[in-house]
């Protein structure tokens, strides 16, 4: 079993600075299971149960977000002018290195996926894993058979690039779709709808895979995912609307 640094550990947990760390434990705020441990460079075992003021430490390394994204914030960690995702998250969460998985414009409202883990953000996003991504849109215009049937059969944008095979589904509106992506070129449903005639006046995610936005979360509300709901994204959406 591993050990670290207890002050290392505490400083992990994104709650507290490394000097922050060190004044709790010196001040005999933390104990390591059960007893309270008063130097900084006393290592703790992995499983060990560390406790601040008697509340125990979430050590998890790794953390999985959804977030309810609103419009007017980028999809970056940071930006010199504007507003982040990031912005977001209680400032314990933001020490943890999380990045938001893939991109929504910045008017693009709906359901974005924050982590700090690596290797599931590239299994969510590479093209290989073709997680089908579902988007409810707005145009100016007005769909019909002919719009299902161009996305189905793959469009080809004005600028030659070759779109996989789509989804389109219309709605009782006339102007409302939903399409889902098997794929997430830079600004690809609006450019897809632009292709026929049918720019896109609001944007929506709704689902990734068979994991969709909690419709409990308000706008700019995220909640951590379960266990269950990690693996979603890779697992066939219901289809429910
Ligand atoms: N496609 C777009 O055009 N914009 C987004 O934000 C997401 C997908």
């Amino acid at each position: 079993m591993g050990q670290t640094r207890l002050d290392k550990r505490i400083c992990d947990s994104g709650r507290w600075t490394r000097s922050e760390a060190r004044a709790l434990i010196r001040a005999g705020r933390v104990q390591v299971d059960g007893a309270v441990v008063r130097a900084p460079e006393e290592k703790a075992p992995d499983g060990a149960e560390i406790t601040v003021d008697g509340a125990p430490l979430d050590c998890r390394r790794t953390r999985y977000l959804m977030l309810y994204k609103p419009a007017g914030l980028l999809s970056a960690t940071e930006d010199r002018d504007q507003q982040t995702v990031l912005d977001l998250l209680a400032p314990e969460l933001r020490r943890l290195g999380l990045f938001p998985v893939g991109r929504l414009d910045k008017d693009t409202t709906g359901l974005l996926l924050l982590t700090n883990d690596g290797d599931w953000a590239h299994r969510v996003t590479a093209p290989r894993s073709r997680v089908p991504k579902r988007y409810r849109a707005v145009v100016d215009g007005t769909l019909d058979g002919t719009d299902e049937a161009a996305l189905a059969a793959g469009l080809t944008l004005g600028d030659g690039t070759q779109c996989l095979p789509a989804r389109l589904e219309r709605t009782e509106r006339p102007d409302t779709c939903y399409v889902t992506v098997f794929e997430g070129r830079y600004h690809q449903v609006k450019r897809m709808l632009a292709a026929l005639g049918k720019p896109v006046l609001r944007l929506h995610r709704e689902r990734i895979g068979a994991l969709a936005l909690d419709c409990a979360l308000a706008p700019g509300q995220y909640r951590e995912l379960t266990e269950a709901e990690r693996a979603a994204p890779f697992q066939a959406e219901n289809g429910s609307k």
